[in-house]
């Protein structure tokens, strides 16, 4: 049995994650802010801050995995997006990565296979990468509409996916893994409240494994891509960006990898 720790675990995709590595015999500690073994608005530094204490209060000894997978979607308001998405995963990866370390554990970290599409704004993700100071650039993204909130999504994934690819050599020196999932439109209440006009504007070109059926991937379909590199059978694994998309990526970019 192995200690996982979970971040947005109560619904979608991290529960369906949370509830497989259960059914594995993992204890498994969710942090949330509805539903979660430990409460904590991860949006904001306190929250954060809070519960990254608790962790060294509950494991002393160290954990085997962390999964940084709480966020918000495209309709959020930007600054929660870039806050939540972005500065709560990384922070809290960096934070508990001495736990990790007592374990030669791995982190899983929950990106999205929008981080090639159209709507990112490289110079956003070169800020959030290259900057890294929350304050500021919080202060900064509250200026931008409403209207591109699509954008500052896809930006925030982004970020996240070239973060955990430039520091996964230097925590592989430490014995440690890091990896993220790139998840396609999922079926969470993340997407559940998208109008129909919403709903075929995602799905104008169908999930490949879906067979052309109209219809989005299932929780427990990123839930196994998730479990698969926290687990020793990814032991050789690091640095990689898995997407768990049907097929999207390879449909729509097949000669990049
Ligand atoms: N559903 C999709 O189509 C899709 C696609 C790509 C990536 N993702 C990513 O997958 C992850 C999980 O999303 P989901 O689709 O399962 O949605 P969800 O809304 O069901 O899950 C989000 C989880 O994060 C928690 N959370 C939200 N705000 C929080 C906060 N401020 N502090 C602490 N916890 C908070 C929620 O309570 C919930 O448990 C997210 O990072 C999301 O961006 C989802």
């Amino acid at each position: 049995m192995s200690t996982y720790v979970i971040t947005g675990g109560t619904t979608g995709i991290g529960a369906a994650t949370r509830k497989l590595l259960q059914a594995q015999g993992h204890e498994v500690f969710n942090i949330d802010f509805k539903g979660g073994d430990y409460l904590a608005d991860l949006s904001t530094q306190e929250g954060r801050q809070g519960a990254i204490d608790e962790v060294f209060r509950r494991y002393p000894d160290g954990i085997d995995v962390l999964i940084c997978n709480a966020g918000v979607g495209p309709t959020a308001p930007p600054q929660m997006i870039f806050a939540l998405n972005f500065f709560a995963s990384v922070r809290i990866a960096e934070a508990l990565r001495p736990l990790l370390k007592k374990k030669r554990g791995n982190c899983v970290i929950t990106s999205s296979n929008s981080i090639t599409n159209m709507t990112v704004r490289m110079d956003w993700v070169d800020m959030l990468s290259n900057v890294m100071d929350e304050e500021r650039i919080l202060e900064f993204v509250k200026d931008i509409p409403r209207t591109q909130t699509a954008s500052c999504y896809s930006s925030s994934k982004h970020a996240l996916a070239r973060w955990v690819r430039r520091i996964s050599p230097s925590w592989a020196v430490d014995g440690l893994r890091i990896n993220s999932v790139a998840p396609g439109n999922t079926t969470t209440p993340m997407t559940q409240n998208m109008t129909d006009a919403q709903m075929d504007a995602a799905l104008l070109i169908p999930i490949p494994t879906r067979y052309g059926r109209k219809e989005f991937l299932d929780a427990e379909e990123i839930a196994n891509g998730i479990v698969f590199l926290a687990s020793p059978m990814a032991s050789g694994i690091n640095g990689v960006i898995l997407f768990v998309d049907g097929g999207i990526d390879a449909l729509l970019r097949s000669e990049r990898f």
